[in-house]
């Protein structure tokens, strides 16, 4: 079996990188059970996952990285999880801020972080403030995201837009609409890799998967690495993306 090194080396001849990989880390209370663990030591696992997926990533030249951390519905799961979950994302943002500065990597968080306890929040924005210069890789940490709600917003925007009179109703096309969800900088993922084998999107990017290409691999997110990482990469570059049309 190849290892990181060697399926590097195998990416680097076998075509285009994808510009922008999401990924669905899922699998952590899997992980944790399979060893009688509780659950939020299958997150504190996945937070490992993270940080060998962002060197990777950074290695392998993709431009923009999109994790779904944690989702609206997520605040509805037990009290002591939630807030397992918000200490992880605070140790994370405190504990590798500079560590990620210094990979020139620029953390952004998207949803609703209005919903976010005050240190959390507050870890939040330093981070983002402190890395927003950097421009290796743009990390995208979805929290408190739902596709269903940003695409509301959007809309709303839009036709709140529409009522002032700045806009008619024929102007709203895919670029004024796109430009009114978090994502509006960065393009489309170009790959969505899903592990633990589950075969839905969960309200994950609904309007910027579009064209998007799907890997839905069975290892549990906290046993995810660069390697599994690459093995999805070099499996993207021997898809034919056709976007509708037909083959050249
Ligand atoms: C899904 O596993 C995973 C989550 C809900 C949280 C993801 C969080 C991390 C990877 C750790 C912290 C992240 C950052 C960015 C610091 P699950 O709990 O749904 O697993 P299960 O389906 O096996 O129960």
């Amino acid at each position: 079996m190849p290892d990181a090194a060697e399926l590097l080396s195998q990416i680097r001849i076998s075509g285009a990188i994808p510009r922008h990989v999401a990924i669905i880390m899922d699998g952590n209370g899997r992980w944790a059970r399979d060893r009688m663990l509780p659950r939020p030591l299958g997150h504190r696992h996945g937070m490992k996952s993270v940080r060998a997926v962002v060197e990777g990533a950074i290695e392998a030249g993709v431009e923009v990285l999109s994790l779904f951390a944690f989702s609206k519905e997520n605040w509805q799961r037990p009290a002591l999880e939630v807030s397992a979950l918000m200490s992880l994302l605070e140790e994370f943002v405190q504990g590798e801020a500079d560590e990620l500065e210094r990979q020139g990597v620029h953390v952004r968080f998207l949803g609703e972080l209005e919903r976010l306890a005050p240190a959390a929040s507050a870890a939040v924005d330093r981070v983002v403030r402190q890395t927003a210069h950097c421009a290796t890789l743009r990390l995208n940490l979805f929290v408190s995201y739902g596709s269903r709600a940003e695409i509301l917003l959007a809309i709303r925007s839009l036709a709140s837009d529409v009522a002032a009179g700045r806009l008619t109703p024929e102007q709203i096309d895919e670029s004024a609409f796109t430009e009114r969800l978090y994502t509006s900088d960065v393009p489309d993922p170009d790959l969505l890799i899903r592990t633990s084998g589950e075969q839905r999107i969960s309200n994950f990017l609904l309007w910027q998967i579009a064209y998007t290409e799907f890997s839905i691999t069975p290892v549990l997110w906290p046993d995810f690495g660069r390697k599994e990482l690459y093995e999805a990469i070099l499996d993207y570059q021997q898809r034919d993306r056709r976007f509708g049309r037909v083959p050249a």
